[in-house]
């Protein structure tokens, strides 16, 4: 089986203090930093952009796991490119030619991910699994950290980790994700569990311990 890997997510953080943030998350032993992107149209939020994932790129090692919420995503892959990100995963709903904007991606020379929302069935990964790296199927409705966890999105996890068998692609999740459910989707067969509220909860003298009880659960 893939290593788990733990991806908190920064929506969380003090915005006030990234630097800082993402310094803590990484000796308190995270994985990668997962990185949140919104645009107020394909989602109802507004976070940052790639300059701000050019500035905390020299604070950390740790990959920037970049989940860009926003439509269209094409005008901004060379951006995030240039700015360090590691991963750069785009919604199969975000527009019409998600096969076009992955190969894009992998020219850039980056890991390429594909992310679906609950509502979205898993199938729209048929024809493009030669050309990621990484699948996140959502867990909650993107858009808000500190939403519960959506149950139906197991079974979602079990039919993604049948089609990709053992092919050499990260099974992401994303929301909602505790002690209490990092166990159900371990076992439904994702490797990268994302985590903002339940991470950066008790500010940074607790992230170490936060992080480990969610491995520990996993
Ligand atoms: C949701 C974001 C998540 C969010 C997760 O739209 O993509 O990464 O920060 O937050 P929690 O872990 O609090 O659900
Ligand atoms: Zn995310």
């Amino acid at each position: 089986p893939r290593p788990i890997v733990i991806a908190p997510s920064i929506l969380s953080a003090d915005f006030a203090s990234l630097g800082a943030e993402v310094r803590a998350i990484e000796d308190a032993g995270a994985d990668w930093v997962h990185y949140d992107v919104m645009d107020g149209h394909f989602v109802p939020n507004l976070t940052i952009g790639p300059g701000v994932a050019a500035a905390i790129r020299p604070h950390v090692k740790t990959k920037i796991d970049t989940h860009l919420m926003i439509s269209p995503a094409d005008p901004y892959l060379d951006e995030f490119a240039e700015a360090g990100c590691d991963t750069i995963t785009i919604h199969a709903e975000a527009g019409p030619h998600l096969h076009r904007s992955l190969q894009h991606i992998r020219k850039l020379g980056k890991r390429a991910g594909v992310a679906i929302n609950p509502g979205t069935p898993p199938d729209v990964v048929d024809y493009v699994l030669n050309l990621v790296d990484l699948i996140l199927v959502m867990t909650v409705n993107p858009g808000f950290g500190g939403q519960a966890f959506i149950p139906e999105t197991v079974a979602k996890i079990e039919a993604i980790r049948a089609k990709v068998g053992h092919r050499d692609i990260d099974i992401e999740v994303d929301g909602g994700i505790t002690p209490e459910t990092a166990p159900l989707v371990v076992a439904a067969g994702a490797n990268a569990l994302v985590a903002g509220s339940f991470v950066f909860q008790g500010g940074p003298s607790a992230y170490a311990a936060n992080i480990a009880a969610i491995r520990r659960a996993a």
